[in-house]
């Protein structure tokens, strides 16, 4: 496996590798990263590396439009990154997990029947619930409770510790708070924060 990007989300996913064991032969990221706490080689960008990226590799990027744009770049070389899920996450047997390049780090719950779409991100201890839809290159951060049949659009940011009511729909590109109870629909591109949740910009 080789990691894309090297920073603290690449951290985590190193630890999920880890946990598999995956042997990770290094990273490519723009410039050599001045620290580098699992001693990974550095391989150069992943443009000059598609060759080697053939045996599997992990965009491990925290920013979604990031992931999501070097996810296009390599498509077009027919490349497609890896799943990686940590052993103790628990998923239900009628969850469908894309495997394209979706994250499930420690003890993250993925309900039944929910769907999980390329280049999510589902982090550390977060509980999703049945039916939730999670739209590509989204992001539902460490302890996030999702209720039942919550809609996250592509490439959204579902804040630390924020929960979201049954039944919400949360647009395209929204960021909702570390903490937040989101008891409405959020429309597209907005930013919401507090309890109760309200539009900020
Ligand atoms: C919502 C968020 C993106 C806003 O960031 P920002 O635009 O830089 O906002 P600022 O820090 O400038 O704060 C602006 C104001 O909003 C308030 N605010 C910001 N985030 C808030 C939150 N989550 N809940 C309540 N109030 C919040 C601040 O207290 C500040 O209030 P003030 O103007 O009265 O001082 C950010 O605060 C946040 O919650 N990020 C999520 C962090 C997270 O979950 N990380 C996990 C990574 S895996």
């Amino acid at each position: 496996m080789i990691l894309i990007g090297y920073s603290g989300h690449a951290y985590v996913a190193y630890g999920i590798c880890k946990a598999n064991n995956i042997d990770v032969l290094g990273y490519c990221d723009g410039a050599e990263k001045s620290q580098n706490p699992f001693k990974l080689l550095y391989l150069g960008t992943e443009t000059n590396n598609i060759e080697r990226l053939k045996n599997g590799f992990f965009i491990a990027v925290g920013s979604n439009q990031t992931r999501q744009k070097i996810a296009q770049t390599l498509l077009v070389n027919q490349l497609t990154a890896s799943t990686i899920i940590h052993p103790s996450a628990v998923i239900d047997a009628t969850a469908t997990i894309s495997k394209n390049g979706v994250m499930i780090a420690a003890n993250a719950t993925i309900n039944p029947l929910v769907t999980i779409e390329e280049g999510v991100i589902c982090n550390t201890n977060c509980s999703i619930d049945h039916e939730c839809v999670i739209g590509a290159y989204a992001h539902i951060a460490p302890g996030a409770v999702l209720c039942g049949n919550v809609h996250v659009g592509q490439g959204s940011f579902i804040g630390a510790n924020a929960v979201i009511k049954q039944g919400v729909t949360i647009g395209k590109n929204v960021t909702v708070g570390a903490g937040a109870v989101v008891l409405n629909n959020v429309p597209d591109n907005s930013i919401v924060w507090g309890n109760p949740a309200k539009i900020q910009a």
